[in-house]
Formats: structure tokens, sequence, C-alpha cells
């Protein structure tokens, strides 16, 4: 393990400015984002599509550290032969992967997932080292509703969490550790905070137990935000003062950053939410983004499959890439919202 290296990766996928895109859909989540836009599942349409996201100019060399990438993407060639993966590296950005296989039913826990993926794990390391990938990610599941989550299924889903972390390390890969707890249900931002506090210390033990350097790993964690049906909603800045109260609570010093995901939240609240935290300041770790759907809901909608609107997209995401940029420390407006937009 070359911890100097993990930690200087780490570093570089949380920098000031950048943040995390994440592309890492599995073959059926892009199948949803396509048929919301009319587009064919095909290999060579998720190709055309990620290598113009790939190739935007200035949003990967300015605001994007790292992309995650899907097993499929990670071996596909970009139109003219080089490798997505060069495509990537040529914007001085560190291509990634998602080594998770999803989440299951977990035995004796109805409503609640583990997320699976751990056997031959170390193997499949050195493949994508060997492929590119400098750093990894793993989302565990947490849900919350009537009795969810039990302590089993947070057990059990942190426990995995740090074995995975562990084996990136050994081979040298950074692992993003992604403990989400869903935003789906009625609860509460008090609830969400409740929970988000217990996977996390939860989350710390186990790493701790499994020897993971916490200097080599990225968290990505879910902002504490109220449930999508619940009545009571809450403010940019309850969101982020809750956030950064369970985060202090919970996330050592030694980790070098945190890179939400955006979870459901719309494209501004994700970039708002992080802007707020980031303007309140304080806090010993960098905080950026690590965004699938409110990085790339404007870039599909506006290219929606046609080779035609490629300059479109490329225009969204620029846009959405520099928002975020800016909410990464904390110069968001949303008077800058309107203005590029
Ligand atoms: P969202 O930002 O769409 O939640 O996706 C981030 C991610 O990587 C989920 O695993």
């Amino acid at each position: 393990m070359n911890i100097d290296q993990l930690t200087e990766v780490a570093y570089a996928m949380v920098q000031p400015g950048k943040g995390i895109l994440a592309a890492d859909e599995s073959t059926a989540t892009i199948q949803k984002r396509f048929d919301a836009i009319g587009v064919e599942n095909t290999e060579d349409n998720r190709r055309d599509y990620r290598e113009f996201m790939f190739r935007t100019q200035p949003a990967m060399r300015e605001h994007i550290s790292g992309v995650i990438l899907f097993d499929e993407t990670i071996r596909q060639k970009a139109k003219d032969g080089t490798p997505l993966v060069e495509v990537i590296k040529q914007s001085g950005s560190i291509p990634g992967i998602k080594v998770d296989a999803g989440a299951r039913p977990l035995p004796g826990c109805p409503g609640e997932t583990i997320t699976e993926g751990l056997d031959r794990l170390p193997r499949r390391m050195q493949e994508y080292y060997d492929l590119g990938a400098r750093f990894a990610k793993w989302r565990a599941v947490i849900d919350i509703a009537d009795g969810i989550p039990t302590w089993t299924a947070v057990k059990a889903n942190c426990h995995a969490l740090a074995r995975y972390a562990a084996i990136c390390q050994e081979a040298d890969i950074v692992p993003i550790v992604e403990p989400e707890v869903l935003m789906d249900g009625d609860h509460d931002i008090k609830r969400c905070a409740e929970v988000t506090e217990w996977v996390l210390k939860t989350l710390y033990q186990e790493l701790y137990e499994l020897r993971v350097v916490l200097e080599g790993t990225v968290l990505k964690p879910n902002m504490v935000v109220p449930g999508k049906k619940s009545p009571k909603q809450a403010s940019v800045e309850e969101v982020a003062e809750r956030t950064i109260q369970v985060l202090e609570r919970c996330v050592p010093v030694a980790v070098p950053g945190i890179a939400y995901l955006s979870g459901g939240q719309s494209d501004e609240d994700a970039t708002a939410h992080l802007d707020a935290m980031n303007k309140i300041g304080g806090f010993p770790w960098h905080m950026t983004f690590s965004y699938g759907r409110a990085l790339q809901a404007a870039p599909q909608k506006a290219w929606s499959g046609k080779p035609e609107n490629v300059a479109a997209g490329q225009a969204a995401f620029n846009h959405r890439a520099r928002m975020n940029g800016l909410a990464s420390t904390g110069e968001w407006s949303k008077d800058l919202e309107k203005q590029a937009g």
C-alpha cells in the first residue's frame, strides 16, 4: 500500500473549485435516464453520451477532478478509437470506477438491502488499476421508514463498506465510501440527522476495525435533508447547518474531503446547499460534490440523443459544472445561476 499516493489522489479529488462527476450508472439505471429523453439504450448511445460529456471544455479541465465510471465505460473507446479513460486524463481529471454490484434484499430484514460485490474484489481491483482507475466507489443504501433502518442493516452495510475500502487501499486505489441515507420517505429533517449520525458513527468504527487509512479515503454522504414526501421542508440554511453538525460529530479530521451525492435533490438545491455549507466554513475537510443526477439531468435533456444537440448538451454541462465549482468554494449565488443560465 502506497499511503503517499493514496493521500495525494484523495486530496486531488476534493481540491477547491472542483468536484466529481458520477457517471457510473449501471446499464439498467442509464436505461431509466435514456427513457426519460427518448433515447435507445444501446452501447453506442451510452458511449456517445459519455464521450460528449468527457470532452466538454472548460467543465472537465476546470471543475471536474474525477469521473466515476461503470465497468463498461472504463473499457470503452471514443469514436476515434481513444480510450475514454485517456479522454478523461487529457483534461487532468482522474478516472475512477464503481465496483459494487448493487443493493439486494437483506435476509431477515424486510424492506432493507445489503450491497453486494466483495467476492473476487481484490483481483478485479488489480485489473481496474491497470485500466487506469485511481479511485473507486461503493454505495450502501439505508432507507428510513417505520422501524427502519435496523441495527442489522446499518452494521452489515458499514462492515461491507469497510471491507471494500481496505481492499481498495491494498491495490493503491482510493476508496470513496458512500453510505447513502435515502430521502425518499416522509420523515422530517431531524430523523434524517439522527439516522445519518448513527450510520456515520458506525461506518468510522468499522473503518477503524478493518484498518483503513483515513487519509487515503473520501467520504460521499447524503446531506441532511427532510424526506421528499415530508410536509415539513427545510430552508437552505437549516440543511447546511444540520449537515455540518452531523459531520462534525462523526467524521475524523484525518479524512481529506467530503464529496456529497445529490440523491434526488433538484440541480439548484444541490448547488445551493453545498454553497451554503462552504459559506459557513470552519470545518477541517474540503467539501465538494460528487453528483450524478444534479450534474447530468440538464445536459441529458438538452442532448436528447441528437448529434446536432451535442453543443447544447455541453453548454448545459459547462454551466452546472461551473455553478457547482463555485459552490465548492462558497462563491455561488442565485444571480450567477440566472445570468449564466
Ligand atoms: P446522485 O448524485 O444522482 O445521487 O448520484 C450519485 C451517486 O454516485 C450515487 O451512487
